[in-house]
């Protein structure tokens, strides 16, 4: 069976060009499983109200879709209702945007119970103002005719008490999962577990930096959100390195994405909160993307929204292996870890990283108040900025 053909559209609002977000738009594309067809960059000072882009512009996308063959239109940025419809209208092809892209990648990653009902609910919310305004347009139109209560109106009264019923019940099962969270936390505290969350950019290496560290396996992929639920393991560490505790666990959790759907942090807050309340984060950065300074700032813009930012965290630059770099250990001027450069995949540098856990996890039970944290440290690591220029 052929695969989808997608025509893609990158909209640039003031800026230059930017070939990186082409970049990732392509691979978000075709971690949907959507074939590329053709790209189309369009620059704008402004969003268009009705459309996004000039009508000038859509009259061209008509023509590129059927010269590419495209069963569908995917724009990277976030569409009101009303331009996704007049989009879908005037060009009578499928439109899909950053938002539902996302979402829809959420769902085909979603593997354990949690983390499909989590993707449902958010692509519930995302659908149901997209359903409601699309209704209640036709009936705009429809009052023209001095009626009221016309089968549109019905439509739109159970289509939205279906999705609020819907809604409900997926909330009351989160409560649950959450709950039996909260209990499993708890258990963790009273036994001196120190959590560890693996924080980072979508594709930065995080499920395999995992793996090394527990020495598990989780499926680990060139693809753009390959794991999608928590998974904790325990975290091998030195034998009587941790000073006291008795184990350290460390999750893996969902990457995070610039214009990441906000129905999706809002689903996963529960997910989210296990980093939030995590002992220590490891923010993994893919070192050798030219994009790592923008990432890692959309990183720390999410864990401020889920209320993380204020974990201490060691910076892990990963793939040195890339770029030739050594293994090595950046500390700030009160001597705390503030950086390890590693490559998850071949193992260097990964000794550096297991000491800098087992020497913050000793410092906080030391009692020292000022545990690692890149983000209380005025100076930022020099490296990998200084490489890129
Ligand atoms: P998401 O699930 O999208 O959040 O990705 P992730 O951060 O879990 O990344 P993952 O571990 O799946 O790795 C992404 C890709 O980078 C895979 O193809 C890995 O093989 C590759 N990779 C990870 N670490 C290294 C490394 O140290 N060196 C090199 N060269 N490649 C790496």
């Amino acid at each position: 069976q052929r695969s989808t053909r997608a025509l893609l559209v990158s909209v640039t609002i003031g800026r230059r060009d930017d070939p990186d977000a082409i970049e990732e738009l392509k691979q978000l594309v075709v971690s949907a499983d959507i074939e590329p067809a053709a790209l189309l960059s369009v620059r704008r000072d402004r969003p268009d109200p009705a459309y996004f882009i000039g009508a000038g512009k859509v009259e061209e996308l008509k023509h590129e879709a059927a010269a590419a063959d495209a069963g569908l239109i995917i724009f990277d940025v976030a569409l009101s209702p009303a331009q996704q419809r007049n989009l879908e209208q005037t060009l009578g092809i499928w439109v899909l945007d950053r938002t539902a892209l996302i979402l829809y990648i959420f769902s085909q990653r979603a593997q354990s119970r949690e983390g499909k009902l989590q993707v449902e609910l958010a692509q519930l919310q995302h659908l149901a103002t997209r359903l409601v305004r699309g209704w209640s347009h036709l009936e705009r139109q429809r009052g023209g005719l001095g009626k009221t209560g016309g089968p549109g109106e019905k439509q739109i009264e159970i289509d939205r008490r279906l999705i609020g019923v819907r809604v409900r019940r997926l909330r009351e099962r989160l409560k649950q999962s959450e709950k039996q969270r909260r209990t499993r936390r708890r258990a963790r505290s009273r036994n001196d577990v120190v959590s560890i969350s693996l924080v980072g950019y979508t594709n930065a290496g995080k499920s395999t930096l995992f793996n090394a560290l527990t020495q598990a396996s989780v499926y680990a992929a060139d693809q753009l959100f390959a794991t999608l639920d928590t998974t904790a393991r325990k975290c091998h560490l030195r034998a009587n390195g941790l000073n006291g505790k008795s184990e350290a666990v460390i999750s893996d959790t969902v990457g995070f994405i610039r214009g990441l759907p906000h129905q999706l942090i809002e689903a996963f807050k529960s997910t989210l909160n296990e980093t939030a309340e995590a002992d220590l984060l490891l923010h993994v950065v893919d070192a050798a993307s030219p994009a790592r300074a923008e990432q890692m700032a959309e990183v720390e813009r999410v864990l401020h929204e889920i209320g993380a930012d204020n974990v201490p965290t060691i910076l892990v630059y990963n793939k040195i292996d890339v770029i030739g770099r050594a293994p090595s250990v950046e500390r700030d001027s009160r001597d705390n870890i503030v950086a390890v450069s590693v490559s998850a995949q071949s193992g260097l540098g990964l000794e550096l990283l297991r000491d800098s856990i087992v020497e913050f996890i000793a410092r906080s039970a030391g009692g020292d108040k000022s545990p690692a944290n890149a983000k209380q440290d005025e100076n930022i690591p020099s490296w990998p900025s200084a490489a890129a220029a």
